[in-house]
């Protein structure tokens, strides 16, 4: 078997705490390690005046990791600036939040070429080269240039925008054509591969074909829809060994006998963390027969605290739960507790199992495995409800969740309503369908089907099953 080479900005060193803030990608990626070993190589987190050595090299357990330091200029540019002032917002759909600067673009680009030749001198001749999300989008690009034959795959966590939205990006053109030059490129929904697909249609002048081939730019790659998956089993486990431990029983005890609504995001704009807010206390004004009898628990872990929108989102949040609170709390409750602090993955699911009702609200995500976590956290004799908004990821599977539009706070406070007073038999139900579908469509099945499609001839399971071109 071929060594597998994981390239990714942001990078979790297995012995490292988890709290809950690392993103979608660490967790997946490092349980896909887990089982496989490897070389992971990224950026190490740290950042000097100086201009970056050669990668700290080290093993741990079944992985090697190579990381690499950023200069004070590559992480205004390339981090801070064009991956998060630019990308982020406008894949999440936030063209009011996105910046466009040329030095960010140039950061971004650099960094890029940077990576690859640190990277180049580590990688072997049959290595499978798999590189993840929007911040390294040129990676292939560079690494051809630079004399890489290996297969080389690419897997977006976050939303791919729709045409008119990724049309406001001055860069569309470079992003795209970089893009080509992976073997294999991978969304985590059938609606992000659509919107790939239409770009490269009805802008670059490309071939969509039947199979997930795609021709354009003088190139031609594999497309297809890998939707990512939890460690179902472990997360069920834990949830069930959590119930022992003196941060379950602290949690159950300070509730008493009223319901728990829990969330757990990382502290983004795009989490819809305000409008969830805003929908607990539309839930108390509308159905006050929930006062005193329904907490809700956001346990919100600070992220990219040094980007100006997150400052800002901070400030508005903290606001509408201290109204809230101000309004409806009385000396023995509080309807919001709102945390910043992280937890780690076993107790958050055992937080989960706890919850009447999770909450995964986000005005758009690429998949949100919190939705996830949240099912497969809950006890099968009495299990709890998934509010999800349509606009994450995980919509395309849970589709047993209550579906609710974030936008809309009035529909959301009923949501909550329904799930908070659903009948038994209809929550062992949903949530029946959709455990049954996570333990089928796991962390691993999701690495096997990638890697199966990036190996082999054709690009496999998910790829094949598209429809035709979009027209
Ligand atoms: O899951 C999406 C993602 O952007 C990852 O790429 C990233 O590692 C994670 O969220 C957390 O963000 P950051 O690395 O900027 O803290």
């Amino acid at each position: 078997m071929s060594r597998l080479v994981v390239v990714s900005n942001r990078v979790a060193v297995i012995k490292r705490v988890r709290t809950g803030g690392e993103g979608g990608l660490a967790v997946a990626v490092m349980a896909a390690m887990r089982e496989r070993g490897g070389l992971w190589f990224g950026w190490s987190g740290q950042v000097f005046e100086r201009e970056p050595g050669p990668p700290d090299v080290f093993d741990h357990g079944p992985v090697t990791y190579a990381l690499v330091d950023l200069s004070q200029q590559d992480y205004e540019q390339y981090y801070k600036g064009y991956a998060n002032r630019t990308l982020w917002p406008l894949f999440h759909y936030r063209l009011d939040l996105t910046e466009f600067a040329r030095p960010y673009f140039i950061g971004y680009q650099r960094v890029n070429q940077l990576f690859a030749s640190k990277l180049l001198p580590l990688l072997e001749a049959d290595d499978v080269i798999w590189v993840h999300d929007y911040h390294l989008i040129p990676m292939a690009d560079q690494l051809r240039t630079a004399g890489c034959r290996q297969r080389i795959g690419f897997f977006l966590h976050i939303p791919w925008p729709s045409l008119d939205i990724f049309l406001a990006l001055p860069n569309h053109r470079e992003i795209v054509r970089a893009l080509c030059a992976y073997d294999l490129v991978g969304f985590q929904t059938e609606a992000d591969l659509r919107h790939f697909f239409e770009y490269i249609e009805l802008e670059a002048g490309g071939g969509v074909y039947g199979d997930g081939r795609v021709e354009a730019f003088g190139r031609t790659l594999r497309a297809g829809a890998f939707p990512i998956g939890i460690d179902t089993a472990d997360v069920a486990e834990f949830a069930e060994n959590a119930t022992g431990t003196a941060q379950y029983k602290r949690l159950e005890e300070s509730l008493g006998e009223r319901a728990l609504m829990i969330g757990v995001d990382r502290l983004d704009y795009s989490k819809g963390l305000i409008q969830r807010m805003e929908a607990v206390e539309q839930l108390l004004q509308s159905y006050p027969g929930n006062r005193d009898k329904v907490i809700t628990l956001q346990i919100a872990p600070r992220s990219r605290s040094d980007v100006p929108e997150y400052v800002d989102m901070r400030e508005r949040l903290d606001s509408v739960v201290g109204r809230v609170n101000g309004t409806y709390a009385d000396f023995d409750w509080m309807p919001i507790r709102y945390l910043t602090k992280g937890f780690t993955r076993r107790t958050l699911a055992g937080f989960f199992r706890i919850g009447r009702v999770g909450l995964v609200t986000p005005l758009r995500d690429g998949m949100n495995l919190v939705a996830k976590e949240y099912i497969a956290a809950q006890d099968p004799k009495d299990p709890g409800v998934l509010v999800l908004s349509r606009f994450a990821g995980a919509a395309e599977e849970l589709t047993e969740a209550i579906m609710v539009n974030p936008y809309d706070i009035e529909g959301m406070a009923d949501a909550m309503q329904t799930a908070l007073h659903m009948p038994l038999k209809e929550r062992r139900r949903r949530w029946s369908a959709m455990f049954h579908w996570l333990r089928q469509h796991d962390v691993a099945a999701w690495q096997r089907a990638f890697l199966d499609a990036l190996t082999a001839e054709s690009a496999g399971r998910s790829a094949k099953r598209r429809p035709v071109a979009v027209k």
